[in-house]
């Protein structure tokens, strides 16, 4: 008899510090997050530290880059591949600074989640990431930003919203006191709850058979 993997296999998408990329494996060694296992990291930058944390827990790394591949579509067709060759069940996309196409994320519909650091539908979609984030939120003047996971569809942070946690702005919050708030109290908290809670569905599924 056929005996599937007992945990849903993640790959981590990233392109720099991967803060979320260590929330997930902290998750992951002290068991909050216990139904997946992940079981490779994907930068598209070559000099992100993520790698650096990916080694440190011995978990496989891959460089693939745009300009590398030759080309988005060639991109996202080397990504699938390495995907698909690993087995992958779930990518969470941890601070991973490209916008996969609609063709790609059809492949792999409601197998992508994202965090992202604002409540979404506020300072989101093309062109918000990272600081730039933090920086809408302050000059727009809003009290309370936080941050966001959802799937990953064709719209740019448009896909359906998993979980969402609330922070609080302080008057004298720059754009870094702000991105690192966020983090500490929403991104690394969420990110791993609603991985666990998508690989515990995809085991579900898996034993159901619906
Ligand atoms: C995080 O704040 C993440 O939410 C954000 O980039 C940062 C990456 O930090 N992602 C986006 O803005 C995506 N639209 P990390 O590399 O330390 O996890």
């Amino acid at each position: 008899m056929l005996t599937l993997p007992t945990k849903a296999r993640i790959a981590v998408l990233v392109s720099g510090g991967g803060t979320n990329l260590q929330a997930l494996l902290d998750a992951q060694s002290s068991g909050a997050l216990h139904s997946g296992e992940i079981v490779l990291v994907v930068s598209n930058n070559s000099r992100a530290y993520a790698l650096k944390r990916a080694e440190a827990a011995g978990v496989p790394s891959a460089v693939l880059t745009r300009k590398g591949c030759g080309g988005q579509a060639e991109f996202e067709s080397a990504l699938h591949e390495l995907l698909t060759e690993n087995a992958v069940d779930l990518i969470v996309l941890a601070g991973f600074m490209s916008i996969l196409s609609g063709e790609f994320t059809a492949k792999w519909d409601k197998r992508i989640i994202n965090v992202h650091p604002s409540l979404i539908p506020s300072f989101c979609g093309q062109g918000f990431y990272g600081l730039r984030v933090h920086e809408a939120a302050l000059n727009y003047g809003v009290k309370v930003t936080g941050a966001t996971v959802h799937f990953v569809n064709e719209v740019p942070d448009g896909g359906r919203i998993l979980l969402q946690k609330a922070v609080e702005i302080r008057p004298d919050d720059t754009p870094e006191t702000l991105q690192k708030r966020v983090m500490e109290r929403a991104e690394w908290i969420i990110l791993p709850q609603a991985a666990e809670m998508v690989c515990a569905n995809i085991l579900k599924k898996r034993e159901t058979g619906k």
